[in-house]
C-alpha cells in the first residue's frame, strides 16, 4: 500500500509527472485520494488540478487531466449528479500506474523566456 507520507523531491516529481493513461483496477484508499484534494486545494483554483497531478505522481499514483465531458454534453453532469450551478471543468482517472513515470518531454526553457523585453 502507498505510504501516506512522501519525501521525494519537488523537482524529480515535476520532471517525472507524466500523464498517466494505464491504471490497475486496484482501489486507492480514500484517505490517499482525500490527501490529494488537500493539496489542489491548497492552491489557487486555476492551477488546482496540476498540484493534484504532482500530489498523485508523489505518492507513486498514475494520473491525466481529460475532459470526457466536453465530448459528451450533459452525460458527465447527469451521471454524478451535479446541480446545473455547478460545472465539470476535468475528470481526473487516479490510480496505481502500469507503466513508469517520466521523463517529461518539453522544450529547453531558455526557448521560452524573454529577458525584459519580447524576444530579446
Ligand atoms: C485542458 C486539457 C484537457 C485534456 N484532455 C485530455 C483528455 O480528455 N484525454 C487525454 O487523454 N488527455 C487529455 N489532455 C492531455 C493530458 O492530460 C496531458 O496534459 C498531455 O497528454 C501531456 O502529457 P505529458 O505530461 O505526459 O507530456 C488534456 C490536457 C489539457 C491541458
Amino acid at each position: 500500500m502507498t505510504e501516506l507520507k512522501t519525501t521525494a523531491d519537488v523537482f524529480d516529481i515535476m520532471h517525472t509527472c507524466r500523464a498517466m493513461r494505464r491504471l490497475r483496477p486496484d482501489p486507492v484508499p480514500e484517505e490517499l485520494l482525500v490527501k490529494l484534494v488537500d493539496a489542489a486545494i491548497h492552491a489557487p483554483a486555476y492551477p488546482a488540478a496540476q498540484i493534484l497531478l504532482l500530489a498523485a505522481r508523489a505518492f507513486g499514483l498514475g494520473a491525466v487531466l481529460t475532459t470526457p465531458q466536453l465530448f459528451h454534453p450533459a452525460r458527465y453532469e447527469e451521471l454524478l449528479g451535479l446541480p446545473s450551478d455547478v460545472t465539470l471543468t476535468c475528470v481526473i482517472p487516479v490510480g496505481y500506474p502500469v507503466g513508469k513515470f517520466g521523463p517529461v518531454t518539453r522544450h529547453d526553457p531558455r526557448s521560452m523566456i524573454s529577458w525584459d523585453r519580447w524576444r530579446a
